[in-house]
């Protein structure tokens, strides 16, 4: 059975109310419900009829799955405005509607045969990268519309920000969508992810289409043509260019260290012979940045071939660490990452920007259910590739910049700005981060120039000395 989450009752009167407001169909007029499982659409457009005495429209649900098209024959009790169709909605021929209305299939592309996989690339446009069936229903139900005719549909939320629906936002930008209505995230329990109803009629568009959020507020607002994201339209966050972002005070905005192997270079501390210590640096992972770990305390260590300026060593200058990276088994699971076609065979998948990392920086994970940053005043952990870090060009500024990022209005802002991964967490990324609009105090903190901060961009000699070759402090958790 391929993607059945039978849509409840309240919600199909809402968009079958939704469907035909200003627009109530005539007898004449065809209502398509693809995907129509057990005809909870087609029910709810006779109840609607049935409740103002209208006689009905013709009605035709297409389901692929031969049980659940028998039901809706059973429901739908013989009426003649009435076709139930046993058939696939994505390849069978196409017939144009004045209205569809319906709730599509959820397959992500892992759900679908190889033999799909090549026929709905070659079929729809919104078959890019690591597609879901919704998507390709979409598409298909738009093409289904007449001139002038409306279309509703219920589905994920995703596909207002996602890049694979990238193909399906130009698409629909061409029309003239009318309302997208974020509804109760309990819609269908657990199933569904942030469910969305959006309406759309089969004209060009108007260039305002009705936001209606899940806490009832609604805003206009005019929609990117191009397919990019419509999440910073959506909340009102299209920025203005002179509005001063994260980027501007920032030296560097960027995901941790990607060794390619963390099993061979991440290691428990008190575990590591003398000879690799002078390679560990304390490291420190997504999953270890939270309330109960205020400090940001560690026992882990990287063992990094790079020099503090950031130069890979060469293979000789190694020591212990080409000892142990020498070992057989070590040496060939090295040599089967990628990264080893276009660098040697012990450095790292990226290499590591050490003199940005090793100084005073904030924290966070890569996804997390509400962001949350941390200082490292210390300047010494080495993030893992599950942690952002963000490095103020003052690092005076650092308290006020994290709580800053620690404030509502930032998690209302990353909210309103981040991918969402599968479990609906919010996924950081540093493209995202760089355009984060700052409060006019942490402005106009970093405008201010004093002499203190002219020494710290101008290391004397000697501490230029010290940080080189001086002895790796830091301890590490027991
Ligand atoms: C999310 S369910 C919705 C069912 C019903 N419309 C409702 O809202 O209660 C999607 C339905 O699409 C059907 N389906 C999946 N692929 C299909 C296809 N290629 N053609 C027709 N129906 C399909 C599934 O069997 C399932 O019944």
């Amino acid at each position: 059975m391929k993607g059945f989450v039978p849509t409840p009752q309240r919600t199909v009167d809402l968009m079958v109310a939704e469907l035909f407001r200003d627009k109530p169909p005539r007898p004449e007029d065809r209502v398509l419900d693809p995907g129509c499982g057990t005809g909870a659409f087609v029910s709810g457009v006779l109840r609607w009829c049935r409740a103002r005495g209208v006689r009905p429209p013709k009605l035709v649900g297409v389901e692929s799955n031969p049980h659940l098209a028998a039901q809706a024959r059973a429901a739908c009790g013989g009426q003649a405005s009435v076709e139930i169709r046993d058939g696939d909605f994505l390849t069978d021929p196409l017939q144009e509607y004045r209205f569809v209305i319906g709730n599509p299939p959820y397959v992500p592309i892992t759900g679908l045969s190889e033999r799909e996989k090549t026929l709905y690339r070659k079929l729809f446009k919104t078959s890019r990268g690591r597609f879901d069936l919704y998507l390709l229903f979409f598409e298909q139900a738009l093409r289904s519309l007449k001139p002038h005719g409306r279309l509703v549909l219920i589905t994920p939320e995703k596909f207002l920000y996602v890049e694979t629906a990238s193909p399906l936002r130009a698409m629909l930008a061409q029309k003239d969508v009318q309302e997208i209505r974020l509804i109760d995230e309990q819609t269908f329990g657990d199933l569904v992810t942030y469910p969305t109803v959006t309406t759309v009629t089969n004209s060009p568009g108007r260039g305002s289409t009705l936001i209606v959020f899940r806490d009832g507020r609604g805003v206009r607002v005019s929609l990117p043509p191009q397919g990019d994201s419509w999440l910073p339209v959506i909340h009102g966050s299209k920025q203005r260019t002179d509005v001063p972002v994260l980027a501007d005070i920032c030296v560097r905005i960027s995901c941790g260290v990607a060794t390619g192997a963390d099993s061979i270079f991440v290691h428990k501390h008190s575990a590591l012979e003398d000879g690799l210590r002078g390679f560990a640096f304390p490291t420190i992972a997504g999953r270890q940045l939270g309330a109960e770990n205020p400090n940001l305390r560690t026992r882990q260590a990287m063992l990094i071939p790079y020099a503090r300026d950031g130069r890979l060593f060469e293979e000789a200058e190694l020591d212990a660490l080409g000892k142990y990276l020498r070992q057989p088994s070590i040496r060939t699971k090295l040599m089967l990452r990628t990264c080893v076609r276009r660098k040697p065979w012990y450095a790292f998948h990226e290499n590591p920007p050490l003199p940005d990392i090793l100084r005073p920086k904030i924290l966070c994970k890569d996804i997390a259910a509400e962001p949350q940053f941390w200082v490292d005043r210390s300047g010494k952990l080495v993030p893992r590739h599950s942690v952002y870090y963000i490095i103020p060009k003052r690092a005076e500024n650092i308290d006020a910049l994290c709580s800053y990022l620690n404030s509502a209005r930032v998690r209302e802002w990353l909210e309103g700005n981040c991918q969402r991964a599968a479990n609906g967490f919010l996924r950081l990324q540093s493209s995202v981060l760089k355009r984060l609009p700052l409060s006019i105090e942490l402005v106009e903190r970093a405008e201010q120039r004093s002499e203190r901060d002219r020494a710290h961009h101008r290391p004397s000699p000697n501490r230029r000395k010290s940080f080189a070759s001086g002895t790796y402090a830091f301890e590490f958790a027991r």
